[in-house]
């Protein structure tokens, strides 16, 4: 399967902007690689490609990515639909710049769906510019993708949108996908919205040749100290930092098999710098950090 990450960032992207903090105002400088929100396209056959999240920056990351050109008629695409790990902001928004597509298919779980029909009403909207298909992707057993891909979701934390009202706080708002290229069986874990270490995540893990992690901060207490003192103590927005003994790295060692590469970074994580002592850490760990546009084969 190929596997190209659109973009590696978290919201808001990196630089963010509305942020002067140290590693945000080395971006501006053109001293750090920048980076677009998160997105991935993943493909069992390079001529059917399917979108992991739809970031804001979708038109950009389409228009960088040759294997997702347009054609070959004149509103061709090779873009199948979207399987959304969550409904927030920055994972869905996206879908509003593919709208008018034809024959799109979106998977989501049940309360994503839900959110993107009532809370941040994308669903009506999109099908009056093109009827789309949603899809449950919690459906069990899985479900299959146009160029040989088989999919399972797996739920992994319960953390809703912050403009969802009155949110299910048990509901399963955030799912990793299994997704697995039934060729040549390499297997692909898509989890970059991890609030915890979830149950049977290492088994999920044991599966996979490949897993593309949460990496939004990389210490516990990052929003404090790179941003606001004020914001200090807060509790990281539900991602579970990179590094520490409860951390996902430590986790990981257990895994040594496996490519293992961190993607949402926020604008506060050191890991956006290539040349940081955190960064190089990762990688004497064996896990990766890699920038916007990398192509897998996995
Ligand atoms: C998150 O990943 O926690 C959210 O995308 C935060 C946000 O709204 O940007
Ligand atoms: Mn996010
Ligand atoms: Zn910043």
């Amino acid at each position: 399967m190929e596997v190209i990450l659109l973009g590696t960032a978290a919201g808001g992207g990196f630089p963010q902007w509305n942020c002067a903090c140290a590693l945000c105002a080395r971006c501006h400088r053109g001293e750090l690689p920048a980076r677009s929100q998160e997105s991935v396209a993943v493909s069992g056959n390079g001529s059917d490609w399917w979108l992991l999240n739809a970031s804001p920056d979708i038109r950009t990351q389409l228009l960088a990515t040759p294997a997702l050109a347009p054609g070959p008629g004149p509103r061709d695409t090779p873009v199948r639909g979207v399987l959304l790990t969550d409904a927030e902001v920055d994972h869905a928004l996206g879908l509003t710049v593919l709208r008018g597509g034809t024959g799109l298919t979106v998977h989501a779980a049940p309360p994503v769906r839900d959110a993107l029909t009532a809370d941040l009403p994308l669903r009506g909207l999109l099908d009056r510019y093109a009827p789309w298909q949603w899809r449950d992707s919690t459906v069990p057993g899985g479900f299959a993708l146009a160029g040989g891909l088989s999919v399972t979701a797996h739920p992994v934390s319960a953390k809703p949108p912050k403009y969802a009202v009155g949110p299910d706080p048990d509901a399963p708002w955030v799912v990793a996908y299994r997704i697995e290229d039934a060729a040549t069986g390499g297997a692909l874990l898509y989890a970059p919205c991890l609030a915890a270490w979830p149950d049977g995540f290492d088994d999920l893990l044991s599966s996979a040749s490949c897993a593309l992690l949460d990496g939004t901060f990389f210490g516990a207490d990052e929003l404090g100290t790179a941003v606001r003192r004020e914001d200090a103590g807060q509790p990281l927005m539900g991602h579970l930092p990179v590094a520490g003994p409860g951390g996902s790295l430590a986790a990981l060692a257990r895994h040594s098999g496996l490519r293992r590469i961190y993607t949402h970074l926020n604008n506060t994580n050191p890991l956006v710098d290539p040349a940081s002592s955190e960064q190089a850490m990762l990688r004497k760990s064996g896990a990766e950090v890699l920038p916007d546009g990398s192509e897998l084969l996995v």
